[in-house]
Order: structure tokens, then C-alpha cells, then sequence
């Protein structure tokens, strides 16, 4: 069904792989619109609890856009690039209702870093590779990366990370906040999968409403609001009485996701 993507589906978890391992899995345009489609589904199949995104191969999560696609455009084309791959894939994973984290196996540069930004949250293998190398190329970050990049590392090491064009390790883009676990490559999907297992567990409604809330973090009255509004939505949904009712019961809950 997809040229660019292998699309595994067990116990809830689809594993979305990018499979252009002899380009380093960079995202062209046919890579772009495919994971467009493919998130889609995890929005919209209701057997999708939760998605991972890796790269295929030993090397490469994803090395960047695809270069060899920017020859050929202009001011207004690059424009259009960037604001199509923010819309149709880099926005929706960010506000996917179900979880979608990033496995990074390798280098994740340019939109490959962006890609693993806009997850809900990343571990990655010990070779692991980051980077926003696009000032080599004479361009900047424009799949989110200057603004995600600063949210979560600050601006000091945000611009130095974007204006040297630097790679870092994994252990050091844990250091700076940016990957949550580090493990060898063999164990990296099976401790992603495990903890995806335990958001399964919980109750979808609040789940989907906790990404919601994170997302809409602001240091003003307004983040506190929101978190407020949907609280109070919690109540209005089965999860939460059955999730009250199983507590009291001294049972298991059994979630609807309504
Ligand atoms: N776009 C298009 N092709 C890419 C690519 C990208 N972002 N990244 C790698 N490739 C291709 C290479 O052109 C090469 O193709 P070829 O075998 O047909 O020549 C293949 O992937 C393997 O890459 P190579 O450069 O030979 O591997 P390496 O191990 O020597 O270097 C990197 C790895 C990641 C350091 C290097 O590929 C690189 O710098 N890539 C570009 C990263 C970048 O600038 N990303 C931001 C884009 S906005």
C-alpha cells in the first residue's frame, strides 16, 4: 500500500517505519504524503491505541529532507513545502489524540530531528545522532525545528545547536532534554513498545486530553485554564466512572475510550 513506509500493527502499536535506508530514509515527497496517510489512520482506526516512527536500517532514523528535491524551487515552492509538511504531518503528530513517539535508530537531522520533536516523546539507540544541519545548505529549520527546539532545550543551546549545525549524541541530547530513554539498538523498540503498553492501559479520553493540555503549555493563566476545561470534560465520559468505580471496587478498570 505505501512505496516509502513498512506499517506493522500488534497489540495496538503501529510502527511506522521509513523505509529509504539507501538515502538515509531522508523525506521526500512521496515520504511526506505517505506519512500524512498513514497518520490518518492512527486518528482514525480505531484498532490503532498508539504509533511509533523509526527509520529503517542500522544508520539512519531520517538524514533530512530530501535534498535533491531543492534544486528546482523557489521562494514561494520552499514556502509551500515546509508549510504543507507542518500542516499534514508535522502539526497532526503533534496533535494526534493517541500517543506517536519517535524510536530514533541513527541520525535524525534536519526534518529528521524535527520529525522526532513533534513526537509526544523520544527514545533513541546509543548511535543515535542529532542535529539541524540545514545552515550548511545555506537554508533553516522549516518543519518546526526553531521553535520546538527552543521550547524544549532553550534558546541558548537552541541557537548555538541550529547555528553551528553540531551533531549530538544521544547521551547528550538526554542531557539537554530532548530524549527521555537511551538504550542499545536491539533494545529500543521492545522498552518503547513496554511503555506504550502501560499508556494503553489507561483510560484513552484522559489520555488524549493530557496531550491536548501539554500541548497547549502556556506560562500565562491561559495554560492553567485550559487544563481546567478539560478536566471538568473528564467528567462527562464513562472512563472516568468506570476508572472510579474499578478503583473502589479494588478491581481492574476496562476503558471504553468514551
Ligand atoms: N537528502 C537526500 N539524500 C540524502 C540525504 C538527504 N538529506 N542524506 C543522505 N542522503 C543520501 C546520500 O546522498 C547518499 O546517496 P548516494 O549513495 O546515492 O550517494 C546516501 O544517502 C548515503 O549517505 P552518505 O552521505 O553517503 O552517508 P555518510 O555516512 O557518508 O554520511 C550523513 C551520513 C548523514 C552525515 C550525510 O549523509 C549527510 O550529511 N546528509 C545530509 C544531512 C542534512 O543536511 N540534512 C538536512 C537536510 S535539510
Amino acid at each position: 500500500m505505501y512505496s516509502t513506509l513498512l506499517i506493522q500493527t500488534e497489540n495496538g502499536i503501529c510502527t511506522i517505519t521509513i523505509n529509504r535506508p539507501d538515502k538515509l530514509n531522508a523525506l521526500n515527497k512521496t515520504v511526506v504524503a505517505e506519512l500524512s496517510n498513514v497518520i490518518d489512520e492512527v486518528y482514525n482506526n480505531p484498532e490503532i491505541k498508539s504509533a511509533i516512527i523509526t527509520g529503517a536500517g542500522p544508520k539512519a532514523f531520517v538524514a533530512g529532507a530530501d535534498i535533491s528535491e531543492f534544486l528546482q524551487l523557489n521562494a514561494n515552492e520552499g514556502e509551500e513545502l515546509a508549510r504543507r509538511g507542518q500542516k499534514n504531518v508535522f502539526d497532526k503528530i503533534e496533535n494526534s489524540p493517541k500517543p506517536i513517539v519517535a524510536a530514533v535508530n541513527g541520525f535524525a537531522l534536519g526534518g529528521g530531528c524535527e520529525l522526532a520533536l513533534s513526537c509526544h516523546f523520544i527514545y533513541a539507540s546509543e548511535n543515535a545522532k542529532f542535529g539541524q544541519p540545514e545552515v550548511n545548505l545555506g537554508l533553516i529549520p522549516g518543519y518546526g525545528g526553531t521553535q520546538r527546539l527552543t521550547q524544549l532545550l532553550g534558546r541558548n543551546r537552541s541557537m548555538e545547536l541550529i547555528m553551528t549545525g553540531n551533531m549530538i549524541s544521544a547521551k547528550e541530547a538526554m542531557e539537554y532534554g530532548m530524549v527521555n530513554k537511551v538504550t542499545t539498538p536491539e533494545e529500543l523498540l521492545p522498552k518503547l513498545k513496554e511503555t506504550l503498553e502501560v499508556i494503553q492501559s489507561k483510560a484513552p479520553v484522559a489520555i488524549s486530553k493530557v496531550i491536548e493540555c501539554v500541548n497547549n503549555f502556556d506560562h500565562t493563566q491561559e495554560g492553567y485554564d485550559f487544563e481546567i476545561k478539560k478536566f471538568g470534560e473528564c467528567f462527562a465520559t464513562e472512563d472516568l466512572k468506570e476508572g472510579a468505580s474499578a478503583f473502589l471496587e479494588k478491581r481492574k478498570p476496562n476503558f471504553k475510550g468514551k
